[in-house]
């Protein structure tokens, strides 16, 4: 497996997540390394930021003026599908999993898969792919914490116990007899899972079973990959009042797991204003009484930008005093403009290094 650090940048929805991750490894790739940045967010805000035409479960090139950076979107079927492929123990095995109705619910619509699959991408990017870094942008932290729990999940799904339970039924043709004995439960199983029926379930269940114990060591190997020493979790948060909560409950879940937290992100942090405005004299197309006017518009913007200065430093504060002591806190400057092409990303990039985040994360594990 490669030795590729990983860097997961999570938070709550329109953080700056998508941005920052790309940002991040835009500049990890112009400092000379090999990243590769994966989104498991479906909105095509990376591909957008990227300049990239389009992304999909395969690594794409995107041009630097250094180093390499490759940028994918996780499709989860496709993976999926490609795990079937890879592991059935036959070409019929194989047909007989994909070309499934209960399996194509499994793989496009369970619940969770989307996030289990996110995990199994990952490690096959580890497994696969030469890079030294691997940045991870994810979806709102709802949909964070699901993933950070599907490979335990997972993993409790195909214990012996639930897996026999699942399967014997099968074997014993108990799932056909409840098939043909109930109707109601067919007409239950139609409007949730379209055209499955119980036989195509029990079919699953049984061609499945060659490759559960693949899957369980995956997503062990995924449980233990959470909590290595080069794996990194970037909190991404507002500097504002209402953001701490949320901030605070996805540390804990964090530290409860033993997940390696290195540090906020606080994005969009309102440029402080000057302290000492020296005031020129009245240029010669103004009136005095013109340039007076001019200078208290000036001084009561500065005023406005020190109280929201002033307000967003209280709600770093609030974060941090509500955090472990010594929590790393990067502040993220706003920019004046929405960041959407690699200029802007490679200034925001600047942002990162500038503050130390970048420095913190090459230097540590
Ligand atoms: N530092 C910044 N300065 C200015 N604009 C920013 C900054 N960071 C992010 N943005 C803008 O904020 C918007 C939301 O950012 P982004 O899509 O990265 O958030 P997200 O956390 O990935 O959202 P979601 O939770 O929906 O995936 C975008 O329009 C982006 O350009
Ligand atoms: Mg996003």
């Amino acid at each position: 497996m490669s030795a590729a650090k990983v860097i997961l940048v999570c938070g709550s929805g329109g953080v700056g997540k998508t941005t920052l991750s790309a940002a991040l490894a835009l500049r990890l790739a112009e400092e000379g390394k090999r990243v590769l940045v994966l989104t498991i967010d479906p909105a095509r805000r990376l591909a957008d930021a990227l300049g990239v035409g389009e992304l999909d479960n395969e690594p794409r090139r995107v041009p630097t003026e250094r180093g390499e950076l490759r940028a994918l979107m996780l499709d989860s079927k496709r993976t999926f599908d490609d795990l079937v492929v890879k592991n059935a123990p036959s070409p019929e095995v194989r047909d007989r999993i994909l070309g499934n109705h209960y399996y194509r619910f499994v793989s496009e619509r369970l619940p969770g898969v989307h996030e289990y699959m996110a995990m199994e991408r990952l490690l096959s990017l580890l497994m696969a792919e030469d890079a030294d870094v691997i940045v991870l942008d994810t979806p709102p932290t709802r949909h964070a914490l699901d993933f950070l729990a599907a490979p335990d999940r997972m993993s409790g799904l195909m214990d012996e116990g639930v897996m026999r339970w699942l399967v014997l039924p099968a074997t014993a043709s108990g799932w056909r007899m409840l098939e043909m004995g109930s109707d109601v439960l067919a007409g239950v199983l139609k409007r949730l899972l379209g055209p499955t029926t119980i036989a195509d379930i029990a079919e699953f269940f049984s061609g499945f079973q060659s490759l559960w114990g693949g899957f369980r060591e995956r997503s062990l190997a995924v449980r233990k990959l959470l909590r290595a020493p080069g794996t990194h979790f970037l909190l991404v948060t507002a500097p504002a009042p209402g953001a701490r909560a949320e901030a605070i409950a996805f540390l804990e879940v964090l530290q409860k797991d033993a997940m390696p937290f290195s540090g906020f992100l606080i994005n969009r942090c309102a440029v402080p204003a000057p302290a000492v405005l020296p005031w020129p004299a009245a240029p010669d197309h103004r009136t005095a009484e013109e340039w007076a006017h001019v200078r208290e518009e000036v001084t009561t913007a500065l005023e406005r930008r020190r109280a929201l200065t002033g307000a967003q430093d209280r709600a770093i504060g609030d974060l941090l005093a509500h955090a472990p002591s010594g929590s790393p806190a990067w502040r993220i400057p706003d920019q004046p403009t929405d960041v959407h092409d690699l200029a802007s990303l490679r200034r925001l990039g600047v942002a990162l290094h500038d503050c130390g985040a970048v420095d913190a994360i090459l230097g540590a594990g």
